[in-house]
């Protein structure tokens, strides 16, 4: 029984977890900002991260409490080491140094992609039911990303975002829309009172590849939205238009992540689909791409699907198990890739 310690500080969520053996959570809090950064209608990377110091503590006690584990019971000690936002990150790594130092436990650098994707093996009873290759179609806040996993730490990208992530672009229509930060569960939200088929707006294929861009779409809704604005209508009429734009918009977002997310699964022979990151937790994303494919579909529990730290501490299972540490000269890297090997540490200094 392994049990690691995962920390993750990478955005505006300040959370640790105790995972045992990459599957079972004995913990998981997120101390989440999004009331503070709701103001500013984004994430403000300044407040960000002075929130994470007065949150980490406070945050890595509970769940140790919580998990009914003493320090001396952990294997390991995994934190988010980028992508991300440089003081946001530092926070967590150097919590994470200190208690893996004081505790003389091995410390692992986690890349945030990496844990979103492991976020699909959390409470899942056997692990082989996921068989690689498996085409991961990761959809953030910062990120949309398709990559072929064909083992466990070994990634293909087979494209991503030309501009805006998916989540990115959900948070900026629901700006323009007038809706509650974050747009995405907002726009979800609208959108079942909404009529998707009254606006039919634009789907960038950009050919054959596997690449995305999402801010035609963003533009296109900027223009109907100021081109409604002179009238001046009645609050019920503008409550009509917002649900059905928020609908549209969610159609056109989902049609093109599913399309080329099951045509990269056949192209290269994938087993099955993971979705990962906050946008999966959007249902009609889950269903449209359950149903439209016809390989297994699998995705993580909802409340999994946006930044947690049992995400880290399950990928970092594996990663462990596989022999890979972290040096304590472990930095962050805000634009750290998810590159595509197994290499064995991300710092030249190895603990001894
Ligand atoms: O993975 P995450 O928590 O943070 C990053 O790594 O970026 O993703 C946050 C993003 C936000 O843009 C948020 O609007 C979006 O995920 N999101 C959703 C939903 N829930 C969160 N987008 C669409 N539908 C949802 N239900
Ligand atoms: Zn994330």
């Amino acid at each position: 029984m392994t049990l690691i310690l995962g920390i993750e500080t990478s955005c505006d969520e300040t959370a640790a977890a105790v995972v045992e053996d990459g599957q079972r959570i004995l913990s998981n809090v997120v101390a989440s900002q999004v009331d503070i950064h709701r103001r500013y209608g984004g994430v403000f990377p300044e407040v960000a991260s002075r929130q994470h110091i007065l949150s980490i503590t406070p945050v890595i006690e509970e769940t140790m409490d919580e998990a009914g584990v003493s320090w001396d019971g952990l294997e390991a000690v995994a934190v988010t080491y980028g992508p991300g936002l440089a003081g946001s990150l530092l926070i967590g790594v150097n919590a994470a140094k200190g208690i893996a130092l004081g505790c003389g436990l091995p410390l692992l650098g986690i890349n945030h992609i990496e844990a979103h994707i492991y976020a699909n093996w959390l409470g899942r009873k056997e692990a082989g039911s996921i068989v690689f290759p498996v085409l991961c179609l990761v959809v953030s806040g910062g990120h949309t990303e398709l990559i072929l996993m064909s083992g466990h730490g070994q990634y293909q990208r087979l494209g991503g975002t030309l501009d805006d992530a998916a989540g990115e672009a959900f948070d900026k229509v629901g700006r323009l829309l007038g809706l509650d930060y974050p747009g995405g569960p907002a726009i979800e939200q609208a959108a079942q009172y909404g009529d998707s088929t009254v606006f039919d707006l634009p789907r960038a294929w950009l050919g054959d590849s596997y690449n995305f861009s999402f801010s035609g779409l963003k533009t296109a809704v900027l223009r109907i939205v100021k081109a409604y604005e002179p009238f001046g209508f009645a609050q019920s009429r503008r409550q009509l238009l917002v649900v059905d734009l928020a609908a549209s918009f969610q159609v056109a977002v989902v049609d093109v992540l599913v399309e080329k997310a099951k045509r990269a699964a056949e192209e290269y022979h994938a087993e099955q689909i993971l979705l990962a990151g906050g946008v999966a937790a959007n249902r009609l994303l889950r269903q449209e791409m359950t149903e439209r494919s016809n390989l297994p579909v699998l995705c993580p529990p909802i409340s999994l699907c946006t930044d947690n730290a049992a995400m880290v501490a399950g990928a970092a299972y594996f990663r462990y198990q596989a022999g890979y540490r972290s040096g304590w000269d472990l930095d962050v890297i805000p634009n750290l890739k998810l590159t595509g090997d197994t290499s064995p540490t991300p710092s030249s200094a190895r603990q001894t």
